[in-house]
Protein backbone atom coordinates (compact mmCIF):
# COMPACT_ATOMS: atom_id res chain seq x y z
CA UNK A 1 0.00 0.00 0.00
CA UNK A 2 2.74 2.44 0.96
CA UNK A 3 4.29 2.91 -2.26
CA UNK A 4 1.16 3.45 -4.14
CA UNK A 5 0.47 6.31 -1.73
CA UNK A 6 3.79 7.73 -2.41
CA UNK A 7 3.31 7.26 -6.57
CA UNK A 8 0.18 8.78 -6.46
CA UNK A 9 -0.48 11.43 -3.43
CA UNK A 10 -1.43 14.87 -4.35
CA UNK A 11 -2.72 16.44 -0.29
CA UNK A 12 -4.89 19.10 -1.47
CA UNK A 13 -5.09 21.81 1.82
CA UNK A 14 -8.83 22.77 2.43
CA UNK A 15 -10.11 21.79 5.42
CA UNK A 16 -14.22 21.17 4.87
CA UNK A 17 -14.91 18.82 7.78
CA UNK A 18 -18.55 19.01 8.14
CA UNK A 19 -19.35 21.02 10.98
CA UNK A 20 -21.60 19.21 14.20
CA UNK A 21 -24.07 22.34 14.41
CA UNK A 22 -25.38 22.49 10.64
CA UNK A 23 -28.17 24.83 9.59
CA UNK A 24 -30.88 23.74 7.01
CA UNK A 25 -33.61 25.45 5.58
CA UNK A 26 -36.61 23.80 3.82
CA UNK A 27 -37.05 23.55 0.17
CA UNK A 28 -39.93 25.45 -1.82
CA UNK A 29 -42.73 23.33 -2.27
CA UNK A 30 -45.85 24.06 -4.91
CA UNK A 31 -48.20 26.44 -3.39
CA UNK A 32 -51.78 25.81 -4.16
CA UNK A 33 -53.49 29.15 -1.82
CA UNK A 34 -51.56 27.34 1.32
CA UNK A 35 -49.78 29.16 3.88
CA UNK A 36 -46.29 29.49 4.13
CA UNK A 37 -43.79 27.50 6.64
CA UNK A 38 -40.52 28.26 6.53
CA UNK A 39 -38.66 25.50 9.13
CA UNK A 40 -34.45 26.36 9.87
CA UNK A 41 -32.91 23.21 12.08
CA UNK A 42 -29.83 23.29 14.17
CA UNK A 43 -28.46 20.41 15.81
CA UNK A 44 -28.26 16.94 15.18
CA UNK A 45 -29.99 14.47 12.94
CA UNK A 46 -32.99 13.86 15.28
CA UNK A 47 -33.53 17.42 14.88
CA UNK A 48 -33.59 17.54 11.14
CA UNK A 49 -35.61 14.32 10.89
CA UNK A 50 -37.64 15.49 13.19
CA UNK A 51 -38.28 18.92 11.03
CA UNK A 52 -39.54 16.27 8.42
CA UNK A 53 -42.62 15.25 11.21
CA UNK A 54 -43.26 19.41 12.07
CA UNK A 55 -43.75 19.96 8.25
CA UNK A 56 -46.03 16.32 7.82
CA UNK A 57 -48.07 18.33 10.74
CA UNK A 58 -48.25 21.59 9.50
CA UNK A 59 -48.97 20.21 6.37
CA UNK A 60 -52.38 18.44 7.49
CA UNK A 61 -53.10 22.02 8.68
CA UNK A 62 -52.96 23.75 5.50
CA UNK A 63 -49.21 24.92 5.49
CA UNK A 64 -47.10 24.66 2.92
CA UNK A 65 -43.18 25.35 2.97
CA UNK A 66 -41.04 27.29 1.64
CA UNK A 67 -37.03 28.27 1.10
CA UNK A 68 -37.64 32.31 1.47
CA UNK A 69 -37.97 33.42 5.15
CA UNK A 70 -39.47 36.74 3.71
CA UNK A 71 -42.21 34.54 2.20
CA UNK A 72 -43.50 32.99 5.39
CA UNK A 73 -46.17 33.35 7.35
CA UNK A 74 -45.32 30.58 9.89
CA UNK A 75 -40.87 30.79 11.26
CA UNK A 76 -40.00 27.88 13.03
CA UNK A 77 -36.59 27.72 14.30
CA UNK A 78 -35.77 23.84 15.43
CA UNK A 79 -33.33 24.30 18.03
CA UNK A 80 -30.00 22.66 19.73
CA UNK A 81 -29.28 23.23 23.31
CA UNK A 82 -26.11 20.91 23.65
CA UNK A 83 -23.81 23.90 23.65
CA UNK A 84 -23.97 27.52 24.87
CA UNK A 85 -23.06 28.87 21.71
CA UNK A 86 -25.80 26.25 19.82
CA UNK A 87 -27.91 28.64 21.77
CA UNK A 88 -26.45 31.96 20.85
CA UNK A 89 -26.74 30.97 17.16
CA UNK A 90 -30.40 30.73 17.74
CA UNK A 91 -30.39 33.99 19.68
CA UNK A 92 -28.61 36.01 16.57
CA UNK A 93 -30.99 34.44 14.69
CA UNK A 94 -33.72 36.01 16.41
CA UNK A 95 -32.27 39.35 16.18
CA UNK A 96 -32.31 38.82 12.05
CA UNK A 97 -35.76 37.70 12.27
CA UNK A 98 -36.74 40.87 14.22
CA UNK A 99 -36.48 42.98 11.09
CA UNK A 100 -38.46 40.52 9.33
CA UNK A 101 -41.52 40.53 11.31
CA UNK A 102 -41.27 44.44 10.85
CA UNK A 103 -41.44 43.89 7.41
CA UNK A 104 -44.67 41.37 7.75
CA UNK A 105 -46.28 42.43 10.94
CA UNK A 106 -48.91 39.15 10.92
CA UNK A 107 -45.70 36.64 10.50
CA UNK A 108 -45.56 34.29 13.73
CA UNK A 109 -42.30 32.44 15.03
CA UNK A 110 -42.07 29.81 17.37
CA UNK A 111 -39.22 28.29 18.89
CA UNK A 112 -39.18 24.50 18.57
CA UNK A 113 -37.06 21.62 19.96
CA UNK A 114 -34.16 21.18 22.59
CA UNK A 115 -33.80 25.09 23.47
CA UNK A 116 -37.55 25.05 23.45
CA UNK A 117 -37.59 22.02 26.05
CA UNK A 118 -34.69 23.37 27.99
CA UNK A 119 -35.90 27.02 28.51
CA UNK A 120 -39.50 26.89 28.13
CA UNK A 121 -41.87 29.84 28.90
CA UNK A 122 -38.86 31.95 30.04
CA UNK A 123 -38.25 32.07 26.20
CA UNK A 124 -41.21 34.32 26.11
CA UNK A 125 -39.69 36.70 28.37
CA UNK A 126 -36.42 36.69 26.95
CA UNK A 127 -37.26 37.07 23.35
CA UNK A 128 -40.41 38.61 23.11
CA UNK A 129 -40.97 38.20 19.87
CA UNK A 130 -41.29 34.94 20.08
CA UNK A 131 -45.10 33.85 19.66
CA UNK A 132 -44.94 29.76 19.86
CA UNK A 133 -42.68 27.54 22.63
CA UNK A 134 -42.96 24.00 21.36
CA UNK A 135 -41.27 20.85 23.42
CA UNK A 136 -39.96 18.05 21.03
CA UNK A 137 -42.98 15.59 21.96
CA UNK A 138 -45.29 18.17 21.04
CA UNK A 139 -45.29 18.55 17.47
CA UNK A 140 -48.66 17.23 17.44
CA UNK A 141 -50.01 19.76 19.46
CA UNK A 142 -48.19 22.64 16.28
CA UNK A 143 -51.64 23.48 14.59
CA UNK A 144 -53.61 24.46 17.91
CA UNK A 145 -50.58 26.30 19.44
CA UNK A 146 -50.53 28.82 16.08
CA UNK A 147 -53.99 28.83 15.99
CA UNK A 148 -53.89 30.60 19.44
CA UNK A 149 -51.00 32.50 18.79
CA UNK A 150 -52.97 34.14 16.02
CA UNK A 151 -55.16 35.06 18.47
CA UNK A 152 -52.65 36.89 20.42
CA UNK A 153 -51.89 34.67 22.89
CA UNK A 154 -48.41 33.05 22.96
CA UNK A 155 -48.42 28.86 22.52
CA UNK A 156 -46.67 26.86 24.80
CA UNK A 157 -46.70 23.49 24.93
CA UNK A 158 -43.15 21.58 26.60
CA UNK A 159 -45.37 18.21 27.67
CA UNK A 160 -42.42 15.48 27.24
CA UNK A 161 -44.17 12.04 27.11
CA UNK A 162 -43.06 7.97 27.90
CA UNK A 163 -44.84 7.14 24.47
CA UNK A 164 -44.65 9.23 21.77
CA UNK A 165 -42.81 8.08 18.73
CA UNK A 166 -44.74 9.77 15.73
CA UNK A 167 -44.20 6.34 14.73
CA UNK A 168 -48.12 7.31 12.02
CA UNK A 169 -46.56 10.36 10.76
CA UNK A 170 -44.77 10.20 7.49
CA UNK A 171 -42.18 12.83 7.42
CA UNK A 172 -41.92 15.40 4.72
CA UNK A 173 -38.75 14.57 3.07
CA UNK A 174 -37.00 18.20 3.82
CA UNK A 175 -33.29 17.01 3.98
CA UNK A 176 -33.31 14.69 1.68
CA UNK A 177 -31.71 14.45 -1.95
CA UNK A 178 -33.67 11.48 -2.59
CA UNK A 179 -31.00 9.16 -2.15
CA UNK A 180 -30.26 9.52 1.49
CA UNK A 181 -32.94 9.33 4.11
CA UNK A 182 -33.15 9.55 7.92
CA UNK A 183 -35.37 7.40 9.66
CA UNK A 184 -35.72 7.77 14.06
CA UNK A 185 -35.84 4.45 15.52
CA UNK A 186 -36.33 5.84 19.29
CA UNK A 187 -36.28 9.42 20.87
CA UNK A 188 -35.37 10.21 24.34
CA UNK A 189 -32.08 9.23 26.62
CA UNK A 190 -32.18 7.63 29.70
CA UNK A 191 -28.15 7.96 30.43
CA UNK A 192 -27.28 10.71 32.74
CA UNK A 193 -23.70 11.80 31.14
CA UNK A 194 -22.92 14.55 33.67
CA UNK A 195 -21.95 17.01 31.17
CA UNK A 196 -25.04 16.47 29.11
CA UNK A 197 -28.42 18.05 28.30
CA UNK A 198 -30.37 15.85 26.16
CA UNK A 199 -31.96 13.62 29.00
CA UNK A 200 -33.78 17.30 30.40
CA UNK A 201 -34.24 18.47 26.67
CA UNK A 202 -35.53 15.20 25.32
CA UNK A 203 -36.77 13.43 28.12
CA UNK A 204 -37.09 9.37 28.72
CA UNK A 205 -35.62 6.90 26.26
CA UNK A 206 -38.44 4.67 24.13
CA UNK A 207 -38.25 2.58 20.90
CA UNK A 208 -40.58 3.18 18.27
CA UNK A 209 -42.75 -0.01 16.60
CA UNK A 210 -40.34 -1.82 14.45
CA UNK A 211 -42.83 -2.66 11.68
CA UNK A 212 -43.46 1.02 11.07
CA UNK A 213 -39.26 1.91 10.87
CA UNK A 214 -39.58 -1.63 8.29
CA UNK A 215 -42.49 0.06 6.46
CA UNK A 216 -41.15 3.62 6.38
CA UNK A 217 -37.51 1.71 4.76
CA UNK A 218 -39.87 -0.01 2.21
CA UNK A 219 -41.64 2.80 1.31
CA UNK A 220 -38.46 4.97 1.17
CA UNK A 221 -37.01 2.27 -1.37
CA UNK A 222 -39.84 1.61 -2.88
CA UNK A 223 -39.61 5.71 -3.85
CA UNK A 224 -36.03 5.80 -5.18
CA UNK A 225 -34.11 6.15 -2.07
CA UNK A 226 -30.86 3.97 -1.59
CA UNK A 227 -29.71 4.82 1.95
CA UNK A 228 -31.42 4.77 5.34
CA UNK A 229 -29.89 6.26 8.55
CA UNK A 230 -31.70 4.82 12.04
CA UNK A 231 -31.16 7.54 14.12
CA UNK A 232 -31.39 7.53 18.23
CA UNK A 233 -29.20 9.40 21.40
CA UNK A 234 -28.15 5.25 22.15
CA UNK A 235 -29.57 2.99 19.27
CA UNK A 236 -28.02 0.01 20.71
CA UNK A 237 -30.53 0.08 24.07
CA UNK A 238 -33.25 -0.24 21.21
CA UNK A 239 -35.60 -2.36 22.54
CA UNK A 240 -39.36 -3.71 21.83
CA UNK A 241 -40.62 -6.19 24.07
CA UNK A 242 -38.09 -8.45 24.65
CA UNK A 243 -38.16 -9.64 21.16
CA UNK A 244 -36.74 -7.00 19.27
CA UNK A 245 -33.42 -5.51 20.17
CA UNK A 246 -30.75 -3.24 18.19
CA UNK A 247 -29.20 -6.38 16.49
CA UNK A 248 -32.24 -7.41 15.10
CA UNK A 249 -33.80 -4.12 13.94
CA UNK A 250 -30.71 -3.93 12.20
CA UNK A 251 -31.39 -7.50 10.47
CA UNK A 252 -35.29 -6.68 9.95
CA UNK A 253 -33.84 -3.04 7.83
CA UNK A 254 -31.16 -4.77 6.22
CA UNK A 255 -33.34 -7.14 4.45
CA UNK A 256 -35.80 -4.95 2.72
CA UNK A 257 -33.29 -4.95 -0.15
CA UNK A 258 -29.71 -5.90 -0.45
CA UNK A 259 -29.67 -2.06 -2.99
CA UNK A 260 -30.62 -0.41 0.28
CA UNK A 261 -27.70 0.96 2.64
CA UNK A 262 -28.49 0.91 6.05
CA UNK A 263 -26.58 3.13 8.62
CA UNK A 264 -27.03 3.91 11.99
CA UNK A 265 -26.16 6.90 15.13
CA UNK A 266 -24.98 6.99 17.51
CA UNK A 267 -24.01 4.13 19.39
CA UNK A 268 -23.03 3.75 22.97
CA UNK A 269 -19.68 2.13 24.19
CA UNK A 270 -21.49 0.46 27.73
CA UNK A 271 -24.05 -0.44 24.89
CA UNK A 272 -22.78 -1.86 21.56
CA UNK A 273 -22.66 -6.09 21.53
CA UNK A 274 -20.71 -8.07 19.84
CA UNK A 275 -24.10 -9.61 18.21
CA UNK A 276 -24.48 -6.17 16.70
CA UNK A 277 -21.08 -6.32 15.27
CA UNK A 278 -21.87 -9.77 13.99
CA UNK A 279 -25.00 -8.42 12.22
CA UNK A 280 -22.81 -5.68 10.20
CA UNK A 281 -20.63 -7.93 9.60
CA UNK A 282 -23.12 -10.34 8.10
CA UNK A 283 -25.13 -8.01 5.54
CA UNK A 284 -23.15 -6.82 2.90
CA UNK A 285 -25.42 -3.79 3.00
CA UNK A 286 -25.32 -2.30 6.05
CA UNK A 287 -22.25 0.37 6.09
CA UNK A 288 -19.16 -0.84 7.45
CA UNK A 289 -19.09 2.64 9.79
CA UNK A 290 -19.76 2.88 13.45
CA UNK A 291 -19.85 6.34 14.97
CA UNK A 292 -18.81 5.65 18.92
CA UNK A 293 -18.18 8.80 21.10
CA UNK A 294 -15.08 8.14 23.40
CA UNK A 295 -15.95 11.74 25.22
CA UNK A 296 -12.76 11.36 26.62
CA UNK A 297 -9.32 8.90 27.15
CA UNK A 298 -8.91 8.85 31.52
CA UNK A 299 -10.88 7.13 33.30
CA UNK A 300 -11.11 9.03 35.91
CA UNK A 301 -12.24 11.89 34.08
CA UNK A 302 -15.34 9.26 31.84
CA UNK A 303 -16.27 8.32 35.71
CA UNK A 304 -17.01 12.19 36.36
CA UNK A 305 -18.28 12.41 33.05
CA UNK A 306 -20.67 9.61 34.34
CA UNK A 307 -19.94 7.05 30.75
CA UNK A 308 -20.17 4.36 32.81
CA UNK A 309 -17.45 2.78 31.07
CA UNK A 310 -13.11 2.87 31.17
CA UNK A 311 -10.97 3.72 29.14
CA UNK A 312 -10.15 -0.37 29.40
CA UNK A 313 -13.49 -0.75 28.12
CA UNK A 314 -13.96 1.30 25.38
CA UNK A 315 -10.40 0.23 24.11
CA UNK A 316 -11.91 -2.90 24.36
CA UNK A 317 -14.91 -2.69 22.10
CA UNK A 318 -12.60 -0.80 19.17
CA UNK A 319 -10.42 -4.21 19.28
CA UNK A 320 -13.29 -5.79 18.92
CA UNK A 321 -14.82 -3.80 16.02
CA UNK A 322 -11.07 -4.61 14.18
CA UNK A 323 -11.54 -8.14 15.17
CA UNK A 324 -14.87 -8.88 14.01
CA UNK A 325 -15.63 -6.47 11.60
CA UNK A 326 -12.24 -5.63 10.03
CA UNK A 327 -9.45 -3.19 10.23
CA UNK A 328 -11.06 -1.32 7.65
CA UNK A 329 -14.72 -0.59 9.60
CA UNK A 330 -14.41 3.60 9.88
CA UNK A 331 -14.60 4.63 13.52
CA UNK A 332 -15.83 7.89 14.53
CA UNK A 333 -15.65 9.65 17.63
CA UNK A 334 -16.95 12.83 19.83
CA UNK A 335 -14.49 14.18 22.23
CA UNK A 336 -14.78 16.96 24.78
CA UNK A 337 -11.70 18.68 25.79
CA UNK A 338 -11.50 20.62 29.08
CA UNK A 339 -14.11 19.08 31.21
CA UNK A 340 -14.20 19.93 34.72
CA UNK A 341 -11.04 18.91 36.68
CA UNK A 342 -9.21 17.47 33.84
CA UNK A 343 -4.87 17.74 34.12
CA UNK A 344 -2.72 18.08 31.74
CA UNK A 345 -1.72 14.24 32.39
CA UNK A 346 -5.67 13.51 31.79
CA UNK A 347 -5.88 15.47 28.52
CA UNK A 348 -2.74 13.15 27.22
CA UNK A 349 -4.79 10.29 27.62
CA UNK A 350 -7.01 11.77 25.13
CA UNK A 351 -4.44 12.13 22.80
CA UNK A 352 -3.07 8.92 23.45
CA UNK A 353 -6.46 7.12 22.99
CA UNK A 354 -6.47 9.11 19.52
CA UNK A 355 -3.43 7.88 18.61
CA UNK A 356 -4.17 4.05 19.71
CA UNK A 357 -7.84 3.56 17.47
CA UNK A 358 -7.25 6.00 14.48
CA UNK A 359 -10.08 7.20 14.34
CA UNK A 360 -11.22 8.22 10.60
CA UNK A 361 -12.19 11.66 11.93
CA UNK A 362 -14.09 12.93 15.10
CA UNK A 363 -16.33 15.90 16.69
CA UNK A 364 -14.58 17.58 18.92
CA UNK A 365 -15.18 20.22 21.42
CA UNK A 366 -14.72 22.12 24.48
CA UNK A 367 -16.67 21.72 27.35
CA UNK A 368 -19.65 23.96 27.74
CA UNK A 369 -21.32 24.20 31.39
CA UNK A 370 -24.95 23.77 30.81
CA UNK A 371 -27.35 24.61 33.53
CA UNK A 372 -29.05 21.92 35.31
CA UNK A 373 -27.09 18.98 34.68
CA UNK A 374 -24.86 16.90 36.85
CA UNK A 375 -21.56 18.27 36.23
CA UNK A 376 -22.94 21.78 36.76
CA UNK A 377 -24.40 20.99 39.72
CA UNK A 378 -21.58 19.05 41.10
CA UNK A 379 -18.39 20.34 39.77
CA UNK A 380 -16.89 23.71 39.01
CA UNK A 381 -16.17 24.71 35.53
CA UNK A 382 -12.59 25.18 36.55
CA UNK A 383 -10.62 24.91 33.39
CA UNK A 384 -10.03 28.56 31.83
CA UNK A 385 -11.53 28.90 27.97
CA UNK A 386 -7.81 29.65 26.98
CA UNK A 387 -6.97 25.61 28.56
CA UNK A 388 -9.80 24.37 26.94
CA UNK A 389 -9.40 26.02 23.40
CA UNK A 390 -5.69 24.64 23.52
CA UNK A 391 -6.21 21.52 24.55
CA UNK A 392 -8.87 21.07 21.85
CA UNK A 393 -6.87 22.74 19.32
CA UNK A 394 -4.30 19.77 20.29
CA UNK A 395 -6.97 17.15 19.99
CA UNK A 396 -7.81 18.67 16.77
CA UNK A 397 -4.72 18.33 15.14
CA UNK A 398 -3.77 14.77 16.36
CA UNK A 399 -6.87 13.96 14.40
CA UNK A 400 -7.05 15.94 11.83
CA UNK A 401 -3.01 14.19 10.94
CA UNK A 402 -4.87 10.54 11.23
CA UNK A 403 -7.66 11.17 9.63
CA UNK A 404 -5.53 12.49 6.11
CA UNK A 405 -3.52 9.12 7.19
CA UNK A 406 -6.68 6.70 7.62
CA UNK A 407 -7.47 8.60 4.12
CA UNK A 408 -4.22 8.07 2.19
CA UNK A 409 -4.16 3.98 2.96
CA UNK A 410 -7.33 4.23 0.84
CA UNK A 411 -5.39 5.59 -2.38
CA UNK A 412 -4.97 2.96 -5.30
CA UNK A 413 -8.32 1.22 -3.82
CA UNK A 414 -11.74 1.23 -5.53
CA UNK A 415 -14.64 2.22 -3.23
CA UNK A 416 -18.24 1.28 -4.38
CA UNK A 417 -19.79 5.10 -4.07
CA UNK A 418 -23.29 5.65 -3.38
CA UNK A 419 -23.81 9.13 -5.23
CA UNK A 420 -25.87 12.01 -3.55
CA UNK A 421 -25.71 14.74 -6.17
CA UNK A 422 -23.45 16.92 -7.76
CA UNK A 423 -20.47 18.57 -5.73
CA UNK A 424 -21.02 22.08 -4.08
CA UNK A 425 -18.24 23.16 -6.19
CA UNK A 426 -19.09 21.98 -9.14
CA UNK A 427 -21.72 20.94 -11.86
CA UNK A 428 -19.08 18.70 -13.75
CA UNK A 429 -18.53 16.35 -10.37
CA UNK A 430 -20.12 14.39 -8.18
CA UNK A 431 -20.58 13.76 -4.67
CA UNK A 432 -21.16 10.54 -2.72
CA UNK A 433 -20.21 8.47 -0.02
CA UNK A 434 -18.15 4.99 0.52
CA UNK A 435 -19.18 2.47 3.22
CA UNK A 436 -16.88 3.88 5.78
CA UNK A 437 -19.05 7.22 5.75
CA UNK A 438 -16.05 8.92 3.76
CA UNK A 439 -16.93 11.95 1.24
CA UNK A 440 -16.00 10.81 -2.60
CA UNK A 441 -15.69 13.47 -5.68
CA UNK A 442 -15.60 12.29 -8.82
CA UNK A 443 -15.77 13.59 -12.30
CA UNK A 444 -19.67 12.75 -13.63
CA UNK A 445 -19.55 11.55 -16.55
CA UNK A 446 -22.21 9.43 -17.42
CA UNK A 447 -23.33 8.62 -14.28
CA UNK A 448 -26.21 10.24 -11.74
CA UNK A 449 -27.38 10.89 -8.28
CA UNK A 450 -28.40 7.40 -7.15
CA UNK A 451 -25.94 5.26 -8.59
CA UNK A 452 -23.60 3.10 -7.06
CA UNK A 453 -20.35 3.86 -9.18
CA UNK A 454 -16.83 2.01 -8.31
CA UNK A 455 -14.40 4.69 -7.81
CA UNK A 456 -10.19 4.33 -7.94
CA UNK A 457 -9.31 7.06 -5.37
CA UNK A 458 -6.31 8.80 -6.54
CA UNK A 459 -6.25 11.76 -3.77
CA UNK A 460 -6.93 12.98 -0.48
CA UNK A 461 -7.34 15.63 2.17
CA UNK A 462 -8.34 14.60 6.08
CA UNK A 463 -11.81 15.42 4.89
CA UNK A 464 -12.58 14.05 1.67
CA UNK A 465 -11.14 11.38 -1.23
CA UNK A 466 -11.37 12.17 -4.77
CA UNK A 467 -10.84 9.41 -7.95
CA UNK A 468 -12.20 8.34 -10.90
CA UNK A 469 -15.16 6.13 -11.89
CA UNK A 470 -13.68 2.41 -13.23
CA UNK A 471 -15.40 -0.35 -14.99
CA UNK A 472 -16.18 -3.39 -14.19
CA UNK A 473 -13.77 -3.66 -11.60
CA UNK A 474 -15.00 -5.49 -7.91
CA UNK A 475 -15.08 -2.94 -5.48
CA UNK A 476 -12.95 -3.70 -2.06
N1 LIG B 1 -26.01 10.50 22.35
C1 LIG B 1 -24.72 10.79 21.90
C2 LIG B 1 -24.33 12.24 21.98
C3 LIG B 1 -25.28 13.31 21.68
S1 LIG B 1 -24.72 14.94 21.95
C4 LIG B 1 -23.74 10.01 22.75
O1 LIG B 1 -24.04 9.53 23.80
O2 LIG B 1 -22.61 9.89 22.38
C5 LIG B 1 -23.38 15.08 20.78
C6 LIG B 1 -22.06 15.37 21.39
O3 LIG B 1 -22.01 16.67 21.94
C7 LIG B 1 -21.66 14.48 22.56
O4 LIG B 1 -21.19 13.25 22.14
C8 LIG B 1 -20.60 15.30 23.25
O5 LIG B 1 -19.32 15.05 22.73
C9 LIG B 1 -21.00 16.72 22.92
N2 LIG B 1 -21.51 17.42 24.10
C10 LIG B 1 -22.61 17.12 24.80
N3 LIG B 1 -22.74 17.96 25.85
C11 LIG B 1 -21.68 18.79 25.81
C12 LIG B 1 -21.26 19.87 26.64
N4 LIG B 1 -21.93 20.23 27.72
N5 LIG B 1 -20.11 20.52 26.28
C13 LIG B 1 -19.41 20.15 25.18
N6 LIG B 1 -19.79 19.14 24.38
C14 LIG B 1 -20.91 18.46 24.69
FE1 LIG C 1 -26.25 12.86 26.29
FE2 LIG C 1 -25.06 10.74 27.29
FE3 LIG C 1 -27.58 10.55 26.44
FE4 LIG C 1 -25.60 10.86 24.69
S1 LIG C 1 -25.92 9.09 26.05
S2 LIG C 1 -27.53 11.96 24.73
S3 LIG C 1 -24.18 12.18 25.78
S4 LIG C 1 -26.86 11.76 28.18
FE1 LIG D 1 -28.94 19.46 20.27
FE2 LIG D 1 -31.13 18.38 21.17
FE3 LIG D 1 -29.72 17.14 19.34
S1 LIG D 1 -29.65 19.45 22.37
S2 LIG D 1 -27.65 17.77 19.79
S3 LIG D 1 -30.74 19.07 19.08
S4 LIG D 1 -30.88 16.20 20.98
Amino acid sequence: MEHRIANSLKILTEADKEACETVKITENEPLTNKKRLFIESYGCQMNFSDSEIVASVMRDAGYATTSDVNDADLIFLNTCAIRDNAEQKVRNRLVHLNFVKKKKPGALIGILGCMAERLKAQLLEEEQMVDIVTGPDAYRDLPRLVSEAETGQKGVNVFLSREETYADIAPVRLNSNGVTALVSIMRGCDNMCSFCVVPFTRGRERSRDPFSIVQEAQRLFDAGYKEVTLLGQNVDSYKWNSEVNFARLLEMVAKVSPELRVRFSTSHPKDITDEVLYTIKKYDNICKYIHLPAQHGNSRVLDLMNRTYDREWYLERIDSIRRIIGEDCGISHDMIAGFCTETEEEHQDSLSLLEYVRFDFGYMFAYSERPGTLAAKKFADDISPEVKQRRLAEIIDVQQRISLERNQRLIGTVQRVLVEGTSKRSEEELSGRIDQNKRVIFPKEHFKKGDYVNVLITECTAATLRGKAVAEVEAI
